[in-house]
């Protein structure tokens, strides 16, 4: 990178007041990789119109995608990737990316997959990006995976395995990981307590709710998202006496960003629109949804990657950086959002909790959003949710912490982050939901 370039993109990053951690290298890559594209899109940005630029974000985050390469774009969904349904003994869970991943053989058809085969897959399928990629599968591995084997479970149980089950239980999968992996409003998925302990099937009338954001132009956004994410907040504060909002890196991140997910990941992409739309025909595939709005059914386990579909840049890779950085651009923008707590047993109880109360003093409401604090709190919120397991399993259980450091390490090490001691989660105790934690229904999806 020339050095003229550099310091017109300190310039420009610093008159825009991104946050830090959008720092020279994320704008290197980008302005490395894409063209005018970029520049037009940074001009939208700024932090100190928090609601411009949540409206101003392209469907490919704060920095747009560079021209369309069809070549580099196309993903195939035939031969091994043929779309099949799950057999019954295979595995499908609460997120629509994984299961339509698994049944075009991106991921292990059996819902079952190691760290290596989910960074391969779903950078191949998705151009999910291999660091974020390692820590969300790292993290699956060691809290509901089997750790020992190193594979971790996209939806119910993992089979039995002895060895595993005898020292720390038996993993079981994304689909029973409530207040860990997964969480209360979420798009499509019910919250547990409504659910009777099924957070992960599809409840229709709330995709039905989500689709209809789209609006006659059938356009989603992320500025349309974040704001939907704020109605389903309300929605289960009012009708879920055990809501819970609470400090752990699955309610807290993974949730919202969940939303962000279906705007990142799963738009198509074109010559016209490089950074991606999603209409109602990509979004309804993806969410194994048939039907239109009114009688709309869900076809259990069935979501697959829509005909005609482009994925995003491989300039682009959506990756470590863009959580926080999405996740931030819709706190800011939609304050109301932040919800630190829960309800207290009732509906429309919600009371919250204080950020200073859970950092011990680290951090408050304020500097959370300054510098790089807001990214350093999501990397430790995932951090701190990996079980302290016994010493004596800690060397079984080496290689894979050390690809977890190895993966946040140097991006967390970039941004001098505040030295965080042991969250206080005592703060939660009282809200029901923090401790309300059914096994439901013993499913494969
Ligand atoms: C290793 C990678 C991934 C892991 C561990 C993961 C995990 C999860 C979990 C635990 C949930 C439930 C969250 C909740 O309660 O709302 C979820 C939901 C979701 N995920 Fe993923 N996910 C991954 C990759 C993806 C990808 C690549 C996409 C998109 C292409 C995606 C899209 C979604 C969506 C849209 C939901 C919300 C579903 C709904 O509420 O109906 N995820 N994911």
């Amino acid at each position: 990178m020339a050095r003229k370039s550099m310091t017109l993109i300190a310039l420009v990053s610093r008159a825009l007041a991104f946050p830090a951690w959008v720092n020279e290298d994320v704008m290197a890559r980008a302005l490395s990789s894409t063209n005018s594209a970029w520049t037009e899109g940074l001009r939208q940005l700024s932090l100190q119109d928090p609601l411009g630029v949540s409206r101003g974000e392209s469907n490919c985050g704060i920095i747009p995608c560079p021209s369309f390469d069809e070549k580099d774009a196309f993903v195939s969904i035939t031969g091994e990737h043929e779309y099949m349904a799950p057999t019954e003994s295979d595995i499908r869970g609460p997120c629509p990316g994984l299961n339509a991943a698994a049944n075009h053989g991106y991921l292990p058809r059996n819902g079952i997959a190691s760290i290596e085969q989910t960074v391969a897959g779903l950078g191949a399928l998705y151009n999910l990006g291999p660091t974020l990629t390692t820590a969300l599968a790292v993290y699956a591995v060691l809290i509901t995976g089997n750790p020992l084997e190193g594979v971790w479970s996209i939806g119910g149980p993992l089979p039995t395995d002895p060895l595993t089950s005898a020292l720390l239980g038996n993993g079981q999968g994304l689909s029973y990981s409530h207040n860990n992996y997964e969480g209360d409003a979420s798009i499509g998925r019910n919250d547990i307590y409504l659910g009777g302990g099924d957070a992960h099937s599809l409840n229709v009338t709330k995709f039905e709710h989500a689709y209809s954001v789209g609006g006659d132009e059938d356009r989603y956004t992320m500025d349309k998202f974040r704001q939907h994410f704020g109605s389903v907040q309300q929605e289960s504060i009012a009708t879920n006496p055990y809501y819970f909002s609470g400090g752990a890196f699955g309610p807290f991140i993974v949730v919202p960003a969940a939303y962000n997910f279906v705007i990142n990941l799963m738009s198509n992409h074109s010559a016209e629109e490089p950074s991606g739309y999603l209409d109602g025909y990509n979004f309804k595939s993806f969410f194994g949804i048939t039907g239109e709005p009114g009688n709309f059914k869900w076809q259990r386990g069935q979501e697959r990657v829509p005909e005609n579909w482009y994925r995003r840049s491989s300039a682009r890779p959506y990756d470590i950086e863009d959580i926080p950085i999405d996740a931030l651009i819709g706190y800011l923008g939609y304050p109301n959002t932040l919800l630190l707590g829960g309800n207290t047993g009732t509906v429309n109880s919600f009371t919250g909790v204080d950020f200073n109360d859970l950092t011990g003093g680290v951090l408050n409401a304020q500097t959370l959003f300054e510098g790089n604090n807001f990214a350093c709190f999501t990397y430790q919120l995932l951090e701190q949710g990996i079980p302290n397991f016994s010493t004596g399993l800690l060397n079984d259980l080496k290689p894979i912490t050390d690809l977890l450091n190895s993966a946040i390490g140097p991006f967390l090490g970039g941004l001098s982050c505040p030295q965080f001691g042991q969250f206080n989660t005592g703060i939660f105790d009282h809200f029901p939901g923090h401790s309300y934690s059914p096994t439901g229904p013993d499913t494969n999806y």
